[in-house]
């Protein structure tokens, strides 16, 4: 589709879902992937597969949250096959333990709503920082941040700290993009619809399915041919834009 080879793609919570067909993608274009999660066995087991597949992938698991280990992965990755030259910020939480348990605001605990800010909007902070200095000495980069549809549009489904995170993080990729675009770096954002992996109640899936314009809900391997398209030499007049990937739902 696109050639990326001789790059270097860093994929954030590339251990399931979204970001593993992010990942698998990036690698069948042909980019050498380092697959992030949290969860370093989620991590191992998609570089494995991207690697069984004939692709090129190393595990680097940390927690975008953490500065400091963020710095330290973006060395690692560095020394051990080149700076990335690809950032996909796609590490994303409901909420903590990953319960998409869903709270009204005037009901939401503080520290619930903190590590969503924390890993929404902090991880893209920081994955970002890491990536932008080796960018702008190359002269060439591509930030891909995954925002969803509840960052541009208001839903009564108690996700509005949620919302505040990936509006955000919409925000600082407009602001990034005119920063660094003299660079020959672009940075957009994806606003992504329902991609729902573990429904499997099909019942529930076609009502989940049914407002959405194309009559279907998103897969990993929609985001990953965007994705594929916007890290590539093609898509170099493309940035500071936000994308709805969505099957045609409004999202403004
Ligand atoms: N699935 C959807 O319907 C949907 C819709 C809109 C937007 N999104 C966004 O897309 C992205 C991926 O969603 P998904 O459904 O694949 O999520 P998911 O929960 O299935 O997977 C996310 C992965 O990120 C990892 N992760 C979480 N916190 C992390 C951290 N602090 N550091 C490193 N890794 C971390 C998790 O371990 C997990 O493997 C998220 O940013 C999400 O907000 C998803």
């Amino acid at each position: 589709m696109f050639n990326l080879d001789g790059k270097i793609a860093l994929v954030t919570g590339a251990g399931q879902n979204v970001g593993a067909g992010i990942a698998r993608c990036l690698a069948r274009q042909g980019a050498t992937v380092a697959v992030n999660d949290y969860h370093a066995d989620r991590a191992r087991q998609v570089a494995e597969e991207i690697t069984a597949a004939g692709g090129s992938a190393l595990a680097v698991p940390f927690d975008v949250t953490d500065l400091n280990a963020v710095t330290a992965a973006f060395a690692e990755v560095a020394e051990r096959t080149g700076p990335v030259d690809i950032l996909v910020n796609n590490a994303g939480t409901g909420g903590p333990d990953r319960t998409m348990e869903m709270y009204q605001f005037r009901e939401m605990p503080v520290d619930y709503w903190r590590q969503i800010i924390d890993v929404n909007l902090y991880g893209v902070l920081n994955c970002t920082k890491a990536a932008l200095d080796p960018m702008v000495a190359k002269g060439w980069g591509r930030i891909i941040t995954i925002s969803s549809g509840a960052g541009t549009v208001g839903l009564d489904i108690g996700v509005s700290t949620y919302a505040a995170a990936k509006a955000g993080a919409i925000g600082f990729m407009r602001h990034i993009a005119k920063e660094n675009a003299r660079h020959g770096i672009t940075a957009n954002t994806v606003a992504l619809g329902l991609v729902l992996r573990n429904v499997k109640d099909p019942e529930l899936v076609r009502k989940l399915a049914d407002p959405i314009p194309v009559g279907r809900l998103g897969t990993p391997e929609d985001a990953g041919h965007l994705v594929a398209y916007l890290a590539s030499e093609e898509a170099s007049w493309m940035t500071g834009q936000t994308i709805g990937l969505n099957g045609g739902t409004t999202t403004s």
